[in-house]
């Protein structure tokens, strides 16, 4: 079952989901949050910012593995995950920076990568509440639309759609990379909760397909009915299809 919350807007979206992470941070102080990039949850990182800044929020205890990140660009470039993290989020709390995990975008050695992260998100001994956002095809992390649902930490050719996605973020469309490392659809499934966001007119489609469709790896965020645990926060805008 996925539970699902309409909210007004971006801003009504991006505070229910704060809440319901700041209150995982409280009720367990050594959490292990799963986190996505992307613009949807920058609102959500703000405000979670903004309260830490207040003394309401600790992260000191606070572990963090990430979905997902380019293979090939290196922590400095402004379109890495690693970077987006940081300037984002990490850099503005308390979190122990040894505690927080990425995939390795520069381990070109694409099996050894997805091993040793295999291990990492293994290690964490289970995600407490695991973060994500949908992109138009219905991805998560980057588990575009498949045969089948991949399993572990993979190492994936980003679809045409994806990449032109993603093209305003860098110089031009042959700048974008075409691999990318991220947690497969077992790793996200193992988390105790899940919280996906979503926002805006161009996520209706989906949305309508997410919640009126079959469990598909066609949507692999359709897997998201048979969690125990799922919740969708999404705007009206998001939902407008539903
Ligand atoms: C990001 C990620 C992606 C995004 C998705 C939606 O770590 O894994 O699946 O969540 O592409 O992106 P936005 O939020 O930019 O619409």
């Amino acid at each position: 079952m996925l539970k699902v919350v309409r909210t007004r807007d971006y801003d009504d979206m991006s505070r229910k989901a704060a809440n319901v992470i700041s209150a995982q941070v409280i009720l367990k102080p050594d959490s292990v949050l799963g986190l996505a990039t992307g613009s949807t949850p920058l609102g959500i990182y703000r405000t979670l910012i903004g309260w830490y800044q207040k003394g309401d929020l600790d992260f000191a205890h606070v572990r963090s593995v990430n979905l997902d990140e380019y293979q090939g660009l290196p922590r400095e470039h402004d379109q890495s995950y690693y970077y987006f993290m940081n300037e984002n989020f990490f850099k503005h709390i308390n979190i122990d920076p040894e505690q927080t995990h990425l995939p390795d975008g520069m381990n070109m050695d694409a099996e050894g990568e997805c091993a040793r992260y295999h291990q990492v998100v293994e290690s964490m001994g289970g995600i407490d509440l695991q973060l994500l956002g949908i992109g138009n095809n219905g991805h998560i992390g980057f588990n575009e639309p498949a045969e089948d649902f991949a399993e572990r930490v993979h190492c994936v050719e980003l679809t045409e759609s994806t990449i032109r996605a993603n093209a305003r973020f860098f110089a031009s469309e042959a700048d974008v990379p075409r691999y990318a490392y991220t947690m497969g659809i077992g790793e996200i499934m193992s988390a105790k909760r899940v919280l996906i966001v979503a926002s805006g007119k161009a996520k209706a489609p989906i949305l309508r397909d997410l919640i009126h469709g079959p469990v598909t790896p066609h949507v692999p965020a359709s897997i998201l009915k048979f969690h125990p645990d799922a919740t969708l926060i999404a705007d009206e805008d998001a939902l407008s299809l539903v």
